[in-house]
């Protein structure tokens, strides 16, 4: 028997071979084994198939190696497939062939088993975790949702511009930077925001979006904050709040939509509740942060006028309603230099935060910005800002000035409430925490 009549797939393609020779290379998920019989799962990346090895049909050596293999050992299987209703996938394997490429030694087992392991072991060997079906399923659903934010602003007539990761000025203020030795004592930031070099693009292609890793030296060690977290931001030229308030809530149920056409299987894995990801459709509840406030007060928040919502506000706001509430004109005070008044009412400004249901928390935050010179010089100088960093994006106030507008989405907090899990450490392959920077 040679192994060049069985024909290479990927368990996910076991549909269109039904009846047909086939390989498959992968690694040893689970084995069931009596006497004469073992059932190995193999698990390829694409897939989990279940295997059928029979003592009487191989020979003796590659029957024994299968029936004690160890697990996430690495193994190719080759034989026939075979329709079966009730495997988990839809097919079965009965093997002819088997190659065992590593076995993982048994006075050495792979340290994650089925039973209950704390969450720091998990993440001290989160290279291997996420190899079990939960992070598979969680990452499987992150690659959706960015791959629908791209078609959703490549169909819509974005241009992709990527910026910059070091920065020689801060974005969303100045005590969330890391800062980074550069040449002769120069020192730069890692970007917290592409948004400055954004709103030169727009000017250039008049929709432009910027899809990268962020970073925020944030202290805080909470279930939504990463100090490394990737976001999308798209900056409309000739653009208002308005404007962002209706992309992203397009963008929004266009994602969710998505997730839930194509990852159906994702996400039974995690047993999320579809039905609330289903409710997501426009129009989303509209409020302003004076009506948050009020209604955060009747639910026994200590929050007053002027004042950052907290985790738990969101939460508690998010309780309303049944879909994304979208919460703007927020004090000045507590937002960046570059966020336009408003016209009316200059103690707030034409900023706009979207807040997921469930207790998912802030996941958009945006707005107009300045684009008035005077007054984003004096803005500058409030927030005792660098003028000769921001020259450049001066210069952008200088040379055919216009209403403009954009927002970043966190990529990792959207995942979180795509997949409805507690943390948004398991979004991301290896995630950067306030104490986690390996491995
Ligand atoms: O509200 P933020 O800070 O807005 C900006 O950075 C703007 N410059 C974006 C723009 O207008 N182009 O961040 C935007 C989003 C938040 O709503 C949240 O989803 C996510 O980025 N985010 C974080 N995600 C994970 N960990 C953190 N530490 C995050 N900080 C913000
Ligand atoms: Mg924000």
């Amino acid at each position: 028997m040679s192994a060049t009549e069985y024909q290479r797939i990927r368990i996910a393609e076991c549909a269109a071979h039904d009846g047909k020779k086939v390989e498959i290379a992968g690694w040893l998920y689970n084995l069931r084994r009596s006497g004469k019989i073992c059932f190995p799962q193999v698990r390829d990346g694409s897939g989990v198939i279940q295997c059928t090895a029979l003592k009487n049909t191989l020979p003796e050596e590659l029957f024994e190696g299968l029936k004690h293999l160890t697990q996430e050992s690495s193994v190719i299987v080759r034989g026939k497939l075979r329709a079966e209703a009730r495997a988990p996938g839809g097919y079965e394997m009965e093997i002819e062939d088997a190659t065992i490429v590593q076995k993982v030694p048994e006075e050495q087992p792979y340290p994650i088993t089925p039973k209950d392991h704390g969450i720091e072991f998990l993440m001290d060997h989160r290279h291997l975790w996420l190899r079990s079906r939960r992070q598979h399923a969680v990452l499987g659903i992150r690659h959706e949702v960015i791959r629908a934010v791209r078609d959703y602003f490549d169909n819509n007539g974005f241009t992709l511009v990527d910026t910059p990761i070091f920065t020689p000025a801060a974005c969303e203020g100045t005590t969330t930077l890391f800062e980074v030795n550069y040449f002769d004592e120069e020192k730069v930031f890692l970007t917290q925001s592409g948004q400055l070099y954004n709103e030169a693009t727009a000017a250039a292609f008049g929709k432009v979006y910027t899809f990268g890793p962020t970073f925020r030296a944030e202290k805080s060690k909470t279930r939504r904050h990463l100090t490394e977290f990737w976001m999308v931001e798209p900056e409309m030229a000739y653009a208002t709040l308005e404007d962002v308030k209706r992309v992203a809530e397009e963008l929004i149920c266009f994602v969710t939509g998505r997730v839930l056409e194509r990852r159906k299987e994702e996400l039974a894995v995690l047993e999320r509740d579809v039905s609330k990801l289903q409710a997501i459709q426009a129009p989303f509840p509209r409020i302003s942060y004076d009506e948050a406030v009020e209604r955060l007060k009747k639910k026994g928040s200590e929050i007053e006028w002027g004042g950052d919502f907290g985790g738990t506000d969101e939460t508690l706001l998010s309780e309303d309603f049944d879909r994304p509430v979208i919460v703007d004109r927020f004090p000045t005070a507590i937002k960046a230099f570059y966020f336009q008044p408003a016209p009316d009412r200059p103690d707030v400004v034409l900023g706009a935060d979207v807040i997921a249901p469930e207790g998912y928390g802030e996941i958009v935050g945006g707005g107009q910005r300045i684009h008035d010179l005077d007054l984003l010089l004096k803005r500058l100088e409030e927030h005792q800002l660098p003028r000769e960093a921001f020259e450049w994006y001066i210069d952008l106030r200088r040379y055919g000035t216009v209403p403009h507008a954009g927002f970043g989405m966190g990529i990792e907090r959207f995942v979180t409430w795509m997949c409805g899990i507690d943390h948004l450490r398991e979004t991301i392959a290896f995630p950067r925490m306030l104490y986690r920077t390996r491995p």
